[in-house]
Parts: C-alpha cells; structure tokens; sequence
C-alpha cells in the first residue's frame, strides 16, 4: 500500500473511532452543535491529506470549472464552515438554502440520528433555519471561493425565489433552486403546482446569468419526470440536482415527520439517475444526491450517468476524509 493511502485509511479509522464513540452517542442537540464547533475550529482544510489534486479529476459544471465532481450537499450557511469545506476535497460547496426573511427554523428536537437496514442516517425538520437575504449577502462578501460556491434559495412564491436569486446569484458560481425540502409545506408543494412553477423558473431564468440548478425531491418521481424537469428544460434551467431528502414519519420530532437522508436513499437516488439520463439525454446535467456515503456508490453513481455527486450525511457519518476516498477511487477506476 501507498504511504499516503495507508495515512488516509488510519485517519479515517480515527474518526469512524470518534464518530462511534463519541459523535454517535452524544445527544443529538449537543452532537450537531459540538461537531460544528469542531469543523469550525480545526483547520483540517490546511491538510493536503483531505484533497486529491490530480487533473484527471476535473470536470464542469453549466460550463463551471470544478477540480472535481464531489458537492458538499446543501446544509451549512456559517461561512467560516463552508471555507473550510472547501478544503476538504470537495470540487464545489452548496451552501444552505436562504429564504428573503430570516428563519428560527422547526424547534427542537429537528434532528435525529436514525439506523436503517442501509447503515445510518438523519431525519431532520429543520425548516430552513437561516439568516435571510439580507445578512446573508453581508456574511457571502467575505467568503473567498477556494472551489466553487453554489449559493441556495428557497421559497413560498416566485417573488421569494427571484428575489433571493438576485440577491444571491452575485456571490455564488452557481445558483440551486430548491423546491424539495419536505419540511416546509409550500416548499414541498412545488412540484404539484406545475403552472406556478413554469413562471417561477422563467423568472428566476431571467434573474441571473449563472448556471442555475434545479433540486427535486426523490417523493416525486413522476412529476419530476413528466412536468417538472421538462418545464425546467424549457425555461433554460439545464441542471437537475436529484436529490432531496424523502418525507418520513418521526415521532421523535418536533414536528413529528421530517426529511430522511443517508444509505437509504441510494437505491433510488441510482435509479434516479439512470432514468434522467436515459429520458433527457446528454441536455440535462445531473447531480446524483442521496445515501451517497462510500467510495463504490459514488462511482455506481458517475457510471449511471451522472455530471457530479452531493452528500451531506456521509460527511457526518464517514467524515471528513470520505470525499478524499472517494476521489482515490474514482483515479483508480478511470486509470
Ligand atoms: C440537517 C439537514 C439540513 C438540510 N438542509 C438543506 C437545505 O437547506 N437545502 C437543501 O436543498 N437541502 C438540505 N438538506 C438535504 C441535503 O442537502 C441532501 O439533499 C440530503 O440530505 C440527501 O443527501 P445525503 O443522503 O447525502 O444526506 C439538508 C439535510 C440535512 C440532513
């Protein structure tokens, strides 16, 4: 085995031991708020041992350039988090969906840990906790894009996505529209609103001049396929990011149902994938979201046809130095 290679595998050893021991068994509210102190205070983005810089890795996004075709899936807005994400092998960030007023979010608890025959995830209903446009805009200005920075909107009418869009689309390389997160009825509704929806992605077309990424729920797979997609298509929205997190019942909750997201979801992010790219063809780029949490998913995922992958609960649960695997894997496979 390589020296770098065996150091990769020993670190991420270190942290399936941390994740186990402590992360795993802590209490959810003081688990989230104890591993974003942590990301925020180790500068783990300093160490050449998370990314893999190799070319061959390169790829583009709506005519982007990303080193490499790995998105930390929307959840963080603290920039000084998303700065040091940026270090951490990733070949873009998503940064949290913003709304136009500032949020407080579900009240807790709005996470939980769950364990699925897959091997383990989240539910979360966190209802777009975030700062709004505003002081948003303010705390992006600061953030210098060591890769690119997809910057997020969410909202209840296409005035709240246009203007969010405008007001965001400055900061970012790429724009994500969500109309996915089942938290947040009006949100989650979207997809059943198709006329509304056209207007919204042509205004929202008109807003910006940046790629723009339109994230769809994997609860809605026929509407994705029959009204959603090809509406965003014929505005000029070109990239599907496929997916969100699926609606579940928690009693746990606060708001007693919330998004599940991790290794369960794969199976259909998969097949998600297969069939975007078999119906739209080579005019759609796809972002495969959803359980991807090993290197061998990841590369079933580009082999199914996708542009690029996101995850989010992977870098909870396998942790930092998944993305860093994941890229190994990928030269490999391709060498
Ligand atoms: C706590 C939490 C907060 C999230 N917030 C957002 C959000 O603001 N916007 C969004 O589009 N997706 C959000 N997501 C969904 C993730 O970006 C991702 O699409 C989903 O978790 C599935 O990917 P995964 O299985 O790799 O986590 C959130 C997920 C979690 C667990």
């Amino acid at each position: 085995m390589e020296p770098e290679s065996a150091m990769v595998r020993a670190a991420d050893l270190l942290y399936r031991i941390l994740y186990g021991v402590v992360l795993s068994r802590v209490p959810e509210p003081l688990a989230v708020p104890l591993g974003q102190w942590g990301l925020r205070l180790l500068p783990l983005d300093l160490l050449p041992i998370f990314r893999n810089p190799d070319p061959r890795l390169a790829t583009t996004l709506g005519g982007v350039k990303l080193p490499n075709p790995l998105i930390l899936s929307s959840m963080y807005y603290d920039t000084t988090i998303l700065r040091r994400a940026m270090g951490l092998g990733f070949g873009a960030v998503t940064a949290k969906s913003i709304t136009p007023r500032p949020r407080p979010g579900h009240p807790q608890p709005n996470l939980v840990r769950i364990e699925t025959a897959e091997g383990a995830g989240l539910v979360n209903c966190n209802g777009f906790h975030n700062p709004g446009l505003e002081a948003y805009r303010a705390a992006l200005e600061r953030l210098p894009h060591r890769v690119p920075l997809i910057v997020a909107a969410a909202g209840e009418s296409a005035e709240d996505y246009v203007a969010v869009v405008e007001g965001l689309a400055p900061f970012g390389d790429l724009v994500e529209i969500n109309i996915s997160s089942p938290n947040t009825k009006l949100v989650y509704g979207w997809s059943e609103r198709p006329q509304e929806l056209a207007g919204m992605f042509r205004a929202v077309r008109k807003a910006t001049d940046k790629p723009i990424i339109v994230k769809v729920s994997p609860d809605f797979r026929h509407a994705n396929e029959e009204t959603t997609i090809p509406t965003a298509l014929e505005a000029g929205i070109t990239i599907v990011n496929c997916g969100n997190t699926r609606r579940v019942d928690e009693p746990r909750l606060s708001q007693k149902s919330g998004g599940l997201s991790g290794p369960a979801l794969f199976a259909e992010t998969l097949e998600n994938v297969r069939r975007l790219r078999a119906r739209f063809g080579a005019g759609v780029e796809i972002i495969a979201t959803g359980g991807i949490d090993a290197p061998d998913k990841a590369l079933q995922a580009l082999d199914a046809g996708a542009t690029a992958c996101g995850y989010f609960t992977g870098f909870i649960t396998r942790g930092p130095l998944l993305a860093r695997r994941i890229l190994d894997a990928i030269v490999k496979a391709h060498r």
